[in-house]
This record gives C-alpha cells, structure tokens and sequence, in this order.
C-alpha cells in the first residue's frame, strides 16, 4: 500500500466495508434496539455534556448561514429530534428519518408539545430510503449508520449544498462497561468504529474539502442501581446477547459501586467530530 492509497476514497470504502459487515455495527441498525432506550434518550441529552455539544454544533451550522427561513434540512437517523427540534424554529422545514418506531414517537410527541408545524417524520431504514427529495443540509449525528460508507453517499446525493456530521473520534471509555466487557466475553474490548478520521478521509478522497473539529466529551450520569445494569448490559447487546450470567456480572460490578443511597455514578469519556462540508465552497 503506498501513501496515495491513503488518499484514495476507494481505500477508506473498502477498509470501512469489512467493518460495516461486523456484528457490532448490523445490530447497531436494528430498531428494537433503539426502541428500548427511546425514552430514556433526551434525558441523557439533557443531562451530560452532550447536550451542550448540540446547542454548540446548531450555532457553528447558524453562524455559517446553513440555517434560515429559506433553508431545508434532513435530519438523518434523527433519534427523538436532538438536533432538528432546535433547527426547525430557525428554517422553512426539517424532515426526520429514523429506523426506530419508538424514536419516531418519542419525537412526535415533543413536537406537539412545542407546537412545531414544519417537522416531518419519517419512520424508515435510511438504506431503503427511496425519495429524490434534496435538502440544502443533510445532517446526521451519532448514528452507527456512519460506519457504513454507503449511507455517506445517500447522504451526498440527497445533500443540495451541505452535509454535516457528528460521529465518534476515539474510543467510549466506560470503566464499568469495559470490566463487564472483559468479564462477560473473556477478552479486552476493541474498539468498533470506523469513527470520524475514515468519514473525513473518505469526503477527502472523493475530491471535497470538509472541514472538522473536535469536542472532547465527559458523559456523568448518576443511577439507581437497576437502571445502570440496563444501560450496561444494553451496551454489551451491541458486541453479544446478554446472558443470565452476563446479568449477574453487571449487578455485582454496580453494586459494588454504587453509594448508600444505591446510586452509581456512571462516566464515560470520549471524542466526536464534527464534520461540516459545502460542496460549492471555492
Ligand atoms: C445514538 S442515536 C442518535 C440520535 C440523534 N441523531 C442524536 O444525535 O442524538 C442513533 C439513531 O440511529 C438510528 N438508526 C440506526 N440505524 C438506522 C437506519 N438504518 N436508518 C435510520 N435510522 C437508523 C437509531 O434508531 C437511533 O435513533
């Protein structure tokens, strides 16, 4: 392989393809496993320090011009509406897609309660998805749909002007869930993720200039001790089904953490990217 190789979209395709085949990333596309968590899922936003990573990305897309009164945007994968719930009152129309039935409620349900007109959901698999609608932004955040290359190029064909994107730039470190890992499976966890450096590898290889920064995450969540082994033993559904063994490793790892009040303070560090890319800039 030479440095050119590097270069090349059609590497970062076919290293990401081996990885978007894995069983990690295909259970990451089922819905039921999104249903779960529906929920749950903008209190997490709420309560860490992903939702300020949010409000930061919709005003780096506000401060650029991509939002405004005429603009229209996808919103990709777009769980409860995290990111299109702010981005509707600033343009004409967002439209939702999201596998996840429960997501999709979860959203509809919010943008009631907001009285928000001009947001439409769609509950469907992005890689089916058969519209030749364009939007000026197609934008997608932490969706393991990033893994797999080609969910990119529906994105770039849909996208009339711009494609943004947040995904994972290192590895989820979750002491407890990788001593779960390690317990559960017998062997150190390695990390899944094509992650961000391949997405913009990829967009760079097929001759664009994406732009890409940083944001160094610290998820703190404090738990009562049975929605903490859920929250961990729904993490290791990703890499194997949890067994009744699995089970009883969780419980005995929180509960060996948690306070007298049986809480456990869960935290995880982590990076995203954010990947921002105007296909008409000079
Ligand atoms: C971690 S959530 C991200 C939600 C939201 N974009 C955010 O940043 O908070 C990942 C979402 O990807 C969705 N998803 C997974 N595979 C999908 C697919 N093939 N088509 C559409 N959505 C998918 C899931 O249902 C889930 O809502």
């Amino acid at each position: 392989m030479s440095f050119a190789d590097l270069l090349s979209s059609d590497f970062w395709k076919s290293y990401t393809g081996e990885a978007a085949e894995w069983s990690v990333v295909r259970r990451g596309f089922e819905s039921h496993r999104w249903d779960v968590i529906a929920d749950s899922y903008q209190d997490f936003v709420r309560s860490t320090s992903y939702g300020e990573t949010v409000k930061r990305v919709v005003s780096i897309l506000q401060a650029k011009g991509v939002l405004g009164p005429d603009k229209t945007v996808l919103d990709v994968a777009s769980g409860p509406g995290t990111f299109a719930l702010l981005m509707a009152p600033m343009v004409s129309r967002v439209t939702c897609i999201d596998i996840s039935p429960a997501m999709i409620k979860e959203l509809e349900a919010e943008l009631k309660k907001r009285r928000l007109t001009n947001v439409r959901s769609i509950c469907q698999d992005w890689f089916t998805y058969e519209s030749e609608e364009d939007f000026d932004l197609v934008f997608c955040g932490m969706s393991p749909i990033l893994d797999d290359l080609r969910a990119l190029d529906l994105m770039l064909k849909r996208s009339r002007r711009y494609l943004a994107l947040l995904y994972w730039a290192g590895p989820y470190e979750n002491d407890l869930f990788l001593r779960l890992y390690r317990e559960a499976t017998g062997e150190e966890l390695r990390w899944f993720s094509a992650n961000a450096v391949a997405l913009f590898n990829y967009l760079y290889g097929l001759g664009y200039l994406p732009e890409i920064s940083f944001f160094k995450q610290t998820w703190e969540l404090e738990l009562p001790i049975e929605e903490e082994v859920s929250y961990l033993l729904w993490c290791l559904s990703f890499y194997k089904e949890p067994s009744p063994l699995d089970a009883q490793i969780a419980h005995r790892l929180v509960q060996e953490k948690a306070s007298e009040k049986g809480l456990i303070k869960d935290v995880t560090r982590t990076k995203l990217a954010f990947i921002f890319l105007d296909k008409k800039a000079d």
